[in-house]
């Protein structure tokens, strides 16, 4: 799949440096020409004569050595990877501070970067690396991890390099143009909280992990990925601009500020259909029977449907049964160009499970019934389904 790429990996001063002897032989195993360059602190964890050796390279790492090797190097690079990244070089990039070869690269290449995160999760989790990593973002790098384990410090938390099998596996995406470039898809998750009071709330028991695997699958398909959701334990895809809300008026008021760049909608959240028609101040004092009045919340996808526009429409349908028929007339009257209809009371189907059974109709009335499946699975089949009808 590389055969032939130019690809050149930064690698800055982290002990997961060792992983990536095991990228570089993958990625010449698949036919790529890799130069390595690195930091004097990943000098310190690893010699250049390692990555000498499996590159059959020379290893740069002075800028002086030439004084144009930081315009030179880069110059037939088709892709750049930074594996492992330290907080401290990812903040360098992000502020344009050019102080050793790497970044004096980063600073000369216009090609795609891939950044590989590794550091303690304290320092991940540190407002100014969260920061600047969303600043990179934003200029188009793409980042990949790091994953949640134990870390060389002995704690536990995200802030590990991945595995070099995914590192490799992001290389390879980064060289595949997805069949979603171009797309914007706006897609929502989650429950919603209506609140009572200040400490209660009615909800229901959608976990987020349906419309999490459709931004995943989108993003991984080479889409523009805007996901709003509402309270979820899922986290959100990397590389997913993320809007979290809490109430379904909060959701419809997000939803209707993204949708006019989106090319194609898809609501797998579960709206709650009822919110208290007030809010208490005060938290309600135990009593031997309360009533709370509720009224309808804001139809977001109805909403949708009236100004869909060119763009496409998917909704969901959870129903206790299946029932196609109340499915299809969800579809015409919310202007769907597909349903996908899941009967939560199967098993492996509905909320908060890593599977799901569905049933996709489209709008012409055709049924189709799928088997239990992954819902990463289940997200790339409604892609595909979505690919076939007309995008704008
Ligand atoms: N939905 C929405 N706004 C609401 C309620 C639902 O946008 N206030 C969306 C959901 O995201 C989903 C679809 O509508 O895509 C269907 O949700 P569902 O709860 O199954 O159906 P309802 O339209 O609420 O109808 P009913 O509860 O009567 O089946």
């Amino acid at each position: 799949m590389l055969n032939g790429k130019n690809i050149l990996l930064g690698l800055t001063g982290s002990i997961a440096v060792y992983k990536s002897i095991d990228l570089v032989r993958g990625m010449i195993k698949e036919g790529a020409n890799v130069t390595v360059v690195m930091t004097e602190a990943a000098s310190r964890f690893v010699t250049p004569l390692t990555f000498e050796t499996v590159t059959g390279r020379s290893v740069h790492i002075d800028t002086f050595e030439s004084p144009l090797s930081h315009i030179n190097l880069p110059r037939d690079t088709e892709l750049f990877i930074i594996a492992p990244a330290t907080a401290n070089t990812i903040s360098k990039l992000a502020s344009g501070i050019a102080d050793n070869l790497l970044s004096n690269i980063y600073l000369a290449y216009k090609g795609p970067v891939l950044i590989a995160p590794a550091m303690n999760y304290r320092m991940y989790e540190n407002p100014i690396i969260k920061e600047n990593i969303l600043r990179l973002e934003k200029t188009g790098v793409k980042f990949v991890g790091p994953e949640a384990g134990s870390l060389a410090c002995g704690e536990e938390g995200v802030g590990r390099m991945s595995e070099a099998g995914d590192l490799l596996e992001a290389v390879r995406a980064a060289f595949t143009q997805g069949d979603l470039s171009g797309h914007n898809i706006l897609v929502t998750a989650g429950p919603t909280r209506e609140a009572i009071d200040p400490v209660r709330f009615i909800s229901n028991r959608s976990s987020g992990k349906m419309g999490f695997a459709v931004a995943a699958a989108a993003l991984k398909r080479g889409a523009k990925v805007t996901l709003v959701s509402g309270p979820s334990s899922e986290h959100p895809p990397q590389g997913a601009s993320f809007v979290s809300v809490e109430s379904a008026s909060q959701m419809r008021d997000a939803v209707m500020q993204h949708i006019e760049n989106s090319t194609a909608v898809i609501m797998a959240a579960a709206v709650a259909d009822f919110s208290p028609v007030s809010k208490s101040e005060t938290k309600i004092k135990k009593a031997d029977s309360i009533s709370i009045e509720l009224q309808k919340t804001p139809d977001i996808l109805q909403e949708v449907g009236g100004k869909k526009g060119s763009r496409i429409l998917i909704g969901f349908a959870a129903e206790t049964g299946k029932n196609t028929e109340k499915a299809k007339k969800k579809l015409k009257d919310k202007n769907l160009d597909l349903i996908v209809l899941n009967d939560v009371t199967q098993k492996g189907a509905g909320f908060d499970v890593d599977t799901n059974i569905v049933t996709i109709i489209g709008r012409g009335g055709e049924i189709t019934d799928y088997p239990l499946m992954k819902k990463m699975d289940v997200a790339n089949i409604i892609i595909d389904r979505m690919l076939q009808l007309k995008m704008r």
